[in-house]
């Protein structure tokens, strides 16, 4: 029996926006971040493809995430943050680790000499974020001890962007001028990192600075999925990577004047064709499609009709006589002359394209097509 809705990720459009993702960004490298099951969409097939595609490192968020991407023979990184009784597990299993502050360092330093092992380490610097990591006015006069510490190896040095989607923004320059001063202070100690980065899809678009020398190395997950953040401009020539498709189950003739779903938020003005989609929010759709989104059938958008509910929807089909129960039905992606894309429910629900795509939800199956 097949799943009613299907996310299919089409693994090869995925591998070429990588390697679009890599044009844009030359010469830097582009390690994907994979974090929470690669967005919601399943790491595996998605980490085996990016690394076929030339990926040299892969992020993630968590242990777990990383303890998943062992065996696929580049080193994983977890990014922002690490707690203490995670240090011992995830040096032993090679995880490259966050530095996020001294006491983290010195921990994770103890933990290697326990463990005869090296500790690799990228130092997160804050320079505006507010998040995670050491501040940058206090990382020069840290980096002494740092750059001493045995058993830690600080092979990389990053920072993130709260506002990279903004073209020419003069925060994002602040920032790279911060992290410059910090990386200025590391080489007056003679260090070198073998990693410097700060760009994520954002700062990829609209900051190009952050994709030159001294950064050798973006990170980028959302650019990956063919998705992208309208609240910023576009440089990466992206082809969309997900498809979204239920079915029809039911065609109805009613008469007018017919209250629709939930809350009665539409009323039939005449005799319509309507008809009954299986999905609804607990798929990921939006509650905000309600009387404003639209799906495809045999290449026809039908407008969805009243309140959406937690397992079906219910669509207009008056230019659809030939529509079936049955029939595919396409929630996101590309059908016939048509195409809704995951920046459209974004658009409607008020969000940006990662929050639409984290939220696909955990009964939907997804699909790898080559
Ligand atoms: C520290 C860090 N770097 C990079 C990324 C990837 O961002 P994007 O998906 O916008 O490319 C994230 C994701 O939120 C992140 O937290």
């Amino acid at each position: 029996m097949q799943h009613r809705v299907v996310l299919t990720v089409n693994l090869g459009t995925l591998a070429g926006n990588y390697r679009a993702v890599c044009g844009v960004a030359a010469p830097c490298a582009v390690m994907p971040v994979l974090k929470a099951n690669a967005y919601g969409l399943g790491v595996g097939p998605i980490a085996r493809a990016l690394v076929a595609a030339g990926a040299p490192r892969i992020a993630v968020a968590e242990p777990f995430e990383a303890l998943q991407l062992a065996g696929l023979g580049v080193p994983v990184q977890i990014l922002s943050g690490i707690l203490p009784d995670e240090i011992g597990p995830m040096v032993e299993a090679g995880v490259t680790l966050p530095v996020v502050s001294l006491e983290a360092a010195r921990a994770i330093s103890a933990e290697a000499r326990r463990q005869g092992r090296e500790a690799l380490c990228h130092l997160a610097l804050d320079t505006g974020m507010g998040r995670a990591g050491i501040l940058w006015q206090e990382a020069p006069a840290l980096l002494p001890e740092l750059l001493a510490l045995p058993n830690l190896r600080l092979e990389g040095l990053f920072t993130h962007f709260p506002l990279a989607y903004e073209s020419g923004s003069a925060f994002t320059r602040e920032q790279l001028r911060r992290f410059g001063a910090v990386l200025g202070a590391a080489e007056a100690l003679g260090h070198r990192f073998r990693w410097i980065h700060a760009a994520n899809s954002d700062a990829i678009n609209n900051a190009p600075e952050a994709c030159a020398a001294p950064f050798n190395l973006v990170r980028c997950g959302l650019n990956l999925h063919g998705a992208f953040d309208a609240a910023g401009s576009l440089r990466v020539p992206l082809r969309p990577v997900l498809t979204m498709t239920t079915r029809l189950a039911q065609i109805r003739d009613l008469p007018a004047d017919t209250p629709i779903g939930y809350g009665h938020t539409y009323r039939t003005r005449r005799p319509m064709r309507v008809g009954t989609v299986c999905a609804g929010y607990a798929d990921g759709l939006p509650l905000a499609l309600s009387n404003r989104g639209a799906v495809l059938i045999r290449g026809v958008p039908a407008p969805i009709l009243g309140r959406l509910s937690m397992d079906y929807l219910t669509v207009n089909l008056d230019d659809l006589p030939e529509a079936r129960v049955g029939d595919v039905v396409t929630l996101l992606g590309r059908d016939g002359g048509h195409e809704i894309p995951v920046q459209d429910w974004a658009a409607l629900k008020g969000t940006h394209a990662y929050d639409i795509i984290c939220s696909i939800g955990s009964r939907v199956a997804r699909e790898y097509r080559d």
